[in-house]
């Protein structure tokens, strides 16, 4: 491992440095717009907010657009890969590091498996516009989440086509970041011409009488009225996951002190007026109570009318490519999070062994990817969302806070990238994220509090006697 530093910050030369500017904005732009917008608005809108769902997208964007400055300050000081857990070593030490590492492994993995089975409803529509019927037991997850603890066979065998996906794309990882990345590009210009589309066309069919009442009146805490508003934040925060990627990829990115802000913030606020006019357009062309199905976009676009029927066709194509990005963009972070973790000694050190030919982490890219097929075989995707949605809100909390820490205790060390109007940014970065733990439902908290316990044990049993500091620690000022 060859580190040295430059302009006063130390950098990694074992991964290729080919990222510029706009492909780190289409790398976030590519993991950002997924799942959250094309299925979860829908379902979100029919059960806890109504067109209201716009107002539970605004909290969430504006907890992630404070929490992506604090990522720009850190990404632009500490350009490693492993984005938060990279961080929080640097600043916090190795307990707090394990943590947020730990947080993150289940964010990406179980956001990955979650999109790649939102994908395959989408794709499973693309094959029947072709005439292609694939049977419905091997294409939908064995499990139904009905709320709760409760996990009930759906009579389906194996989600063959999102565990297909997940292996198909792991293996495009292990050959090789150049690849992958102009893939990605070519595939987000296809996914923004289509949620273009859908935008333009579809403010041209709205009806007020559908957006009316904008929020509907309570039917208990969760359901409707500002409850459900709360609710449905921290499931739609889901939709901004991915900005966090860019700083992720900051070890390949060339002059990441400029590029890796740019794209978390540029990726950011793009998706964020995107993801407002599409709640706009789908709760203003069809009453949302039809919206809580699984290709909700395609069901918007068909209230049009029937002479839409080809953005009907474009909308099944579109996202079935798009929400394969979102897989790739989330396996390709979770890889270099396991390299980062695994080359600090917290995991063993066959994670970071880098393939001779192909310079990538190839064995937890391999890893990652096999438990990600796996879990998107048999898992319904919301059960999982909203597992992916508390363990990062936790990550951004104690990202924002390392902000404020590190200022104080270490003022000297260069930051290309600043976080305006201290300390507020940060506090109500933190202030934001906390409100939409707290909308979340009580069995999610439980979920992540076993998935933590469990960690816990693998930090006292190998990490803690393993861990090594980083060459990239920063030495108190
Ligand atoms: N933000 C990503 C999505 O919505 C994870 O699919």
């Amino acid at each position: 491992m060859h580190v040295n530093e430059e302009n006063g910050v130390v950098r990694e030369h074992e991964l290729n440095r080919v990222l510029g500017p706009w492909q780190l904005i289409a790398l976030g732009i590519g993991i950002i717009i997924g799942a959250g917008i094309f299925v979860s608005t829908g379902k979100v809108a029919a059960e806890y907010a109504g067109p209201g769902v716009m107002i539970a997208y605004l909290i969430a964007g504006f907890g992630c657009a404070l929490a992506g400055l604090c990522y720009a300050e850190f990404s632009a000081m500490i350009p490693v890969a492993g984005s938060a857990y990279s961080y929080s070593f640097a600043t916090f030490g190795k307990f707090a590091a394990w943590i947020i590492g730990w947080d993150l492994i289940l964010e990406y993995l179980a956001a990955g498996s979650a999109v790649a089975v939102a994908w395959a409803g989408y794709f499973n529509g693309l094959m029947a516009d072709i005439g292609i019927h694939v049977p419905e037991h091997l294409s939908a997850p064995p499990l139904k989440w009905e709320g709760g603890l409760n996990l009930v066979a759906s009579g389906a065998t194996i989600n063959l086509p999102a565990t297909g996906l997940v292996l198909g794309l792991t293996a495009l990882l292990v050959i090789g970041i150049r690849a992958s990345a102009n893939f990605n590009s070519a595939m987000v210009i296809l996914k923004l011409a289509v949620v273009l589309l859908v935008i333009g066309f579809g403010l041209q069919y709205i009806n007020m009488d559908n957006l009316t009442p904008f929020i509907p009146p309570a039917v208990d805490s969760e359901h409707f009225g500002w409850g459900g508003i709360v609710r449905a934040s921290g499931v739609v925060f889901f939709a901004y996951i991915g900005f966090d990627c860019v700083s992720a990829a900051a070890a390949e990115a060339k002059n990441p002190q400029r590029n890796v802000p740019l794209g978390i913030l540029g990726s950011l606020g793009i998706c964020t007026i995107l993801y407002l006019l599409m709640c706009i357009v789908m709760t203003g062309v069809t009453h949302y109570s039809n919206l809580g199905v699984s290709k909700p976009v395609s069901v918007a676009v068909q209230a049009m009318g029937a002479n839409m029927d080809w953005l009907v066709k474009l909308t099944n194509f579109g996202a079935t490519l798009g929400l394969g990005t979102v897989v790739l963009g989330l396996l390709l972070g979770q890889s270099r999070i396991f390299y980062a973790m695994s080359r600090d000694g917290m995991l063993p050190p066959l994670f970071s062994k880098v393939h001779p030919r192909f310079r990538t982490p190839y064995i937890s890219t391999v890893l990652i990817g096999g438990v990600a097929a796996v879990l998107a075989a048999f898992l319904p995707e919301d059960l999982l969302i909203e597992l992916v949605a508390i363990g990062t809100l936790t990550a951004f909390v104690l990202v924002c806070l390392a902000v404020i820490v590190l200022r104080k205790t270490h003022p000297n060390v260069p930051r290309p990238f600043k976080v305006p109007l201290m300390p507020w940014v940060p506090i109500g970065g933190m202030a934001v994220c906390a409100f939409m733990i707290y909308g979340l439902p009580l069995d999610t908290k439980l979920r992540w509090v076993v998935w933590f316990v469990l960690g816990m044990g693998a930090y006292f049993l190998y990490a803690r006697k393993n861990a090594k500091t980083p060459s990239y620690a920063l030495k108190r000022d």
